[in-house]
This record gives structure tokens, sequence and C-alpha cells, in this order.
């Protein structure tokens, strides 16, 4: 199915598995995948990088505006690049990953990311976009919004795979999970929350091909309804 010019909004907590599921969906559908917490986590990585002061929301705002985010030429597959460079892997460090909150909460931030997310949106025409505010903030307009959630120890347990660790650290990581879920869920700006007209899907116990299956059949109701 090519659907084109669908835009649609993942939401949801760390480890609900809105990247690995865009990502699919994108593939199926034809649509380009912008991670938005790679945005947030690569302007943490360059503020520890350039040893700046994480809690100073005009220096932070300022890093934002000048960071140029653009898509790569690759037609088939576009990836995002910062200042004209891969992002950096070091973006999913443990330092980066403790600080990200903290950086997402500045508003000043947020207002220079949402610019540029909505004019990389428009510029892929079709795109799925995952996050924490993208249904309510960055395309409130969306064609289909999801909420992708799922238990805190789920949660946990697959970051713990991904991160290659044994049962031992889950205590540890859910911990951690909860304290960053919780400030995400509470910052006074755009705080991670379920749009009204989004579809939540609970994906505990659900398999990645469960999951995508849903969303590429809510996709599908949508074109259809469009005639396509
Ligand atoms: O999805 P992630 O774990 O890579 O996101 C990193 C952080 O960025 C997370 O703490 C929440 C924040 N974030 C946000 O506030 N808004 C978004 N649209 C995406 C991520």
């Amino acid at each position: 199915m090519l659907a084109r010019q669908l835009n649609i909004a993942i939401d949801g907590p760390a480890g609900a598995g809105k990247s690995s599921v865009a990502r699919a969906v994108a593939e199926a559908l034809g649509l380009v995948y912008l991670d938005t917490g790679a945005m947030y986590r690569a302007i943490t990585w360059k503020a520890q990088q350039q040893n700046l002061s994480l809690q100073d929301p005009e220096i932070l705002g300022r890093l934002a505006e000048t960071t140029e985010f653009t898509w790569s030429d690759d037609e088939l597959k576009r990836r995002l690049l910062m200042d004209g460079s891969p992002i950096p892997a070091a973006i999913r460090s443990p330092a980066v990953t403790r600080c990200v909150s903290l950086v997402a909460s500045q508003e000043t931030v947020r207002r220079a990311l949402r610019q540029k997310q909505q004019q990389l949106a428009r510029s892929a025409r079709g795109i799925i976009m995952d996050g924490r505010d993208i249904g309510t903030a960055v395309m409130p307009e969306a064609d289909l919004k999801i909420f992708l959630t799922a238990s805190l120890e789920e949660r946990a347990r697959r970051r713990m795979h991904d991160l290659g660790q044994d049962v031992s650290q889950l205590p540890q990581l859910m911990r951690e999970m909860a304290a960053r879920d919780h400030q995400d869920s509470t910052r006074e700006h755009s705080p991670l929350s379920i749009a009204p007209d989004a579809t939540v899907i609970d994906t505990t116990g659900l398999s990645l091909s469960q999951v995508v299956e849903l969303v590429i059949r809510h996709a599908e109701q949508i074109c259809l309804s469009r005639g396509e």
C-alpha cells in the first residue's frame, strides 16, 4: 500500500516500542521516519561536548536553534543529519540518557526543535514521527495518532535486552525508567500525554509484528476512508 502523504504520530513512554514500530511501519508504507527523541538526545550530547550548562534555558535554546537538522539525499531511506553529518551513536550513551529529560523540559529547546520537526515533516511528503508530544503539539493535525504503552516491567525488560544486560539490572532500570516517565509527564511544557483523538495500544505481551500489523490496519482504514 502506498500511503500518499499520510502523517502518523506515535507517542508514548520510554521502552513502549515506538521506534521499532515506527521504523517498520515507515518501511511498509513508504513513509519517512523521524525519531524526535534523537533530536533531543543530539542537543544534549552537543551541550555536554561543549561543556554548556544543562540548566540554562537561553544557552540551550540558542544551541537548539542554531543546530541544523536536514534529510540525507538518499531518496529511498532518508536519514536525519545534524549539521550535515550523521548523528553520532553516543546520543544513546548512559551519560546522555541520564540528562536528556532535563534538556527536553526547557521550553526554549522544545520551541526550536518543534519548529524544525514541523519543517522536516513538510519536506517529507508522508512521515511517521515518534516522540512524546507529536500528536499533541508537533503534528496536532496528523492523519493517525497512536499512543503506545506497556507495563513498566515490560518496558524495562525490553531495555535490558537492548542493552545486553542481565536480570540483576532490572530493578535499577525500572527505577531509572520510572523517574524519566515522571519527569517527561509532569514537565510544564508539552508533557507526555495522550491526545484526545489518539488510539491507545498497550503492547504488553504483544510481539513487534503484532503491533506493526495493528498500526498498519489503522493506516489502511484512513486511506480507504479517503478513497485511496
Ligand atoms: O525516545 P527517547 O528515549 O529517545 O527520548 C529521549 C528524551 O527526549 C526523553 O526523555 C523524552 C524526550 N522527548 C521529548 O520530550 N519529546 C519528544 N518529542 C521526544 C523525546
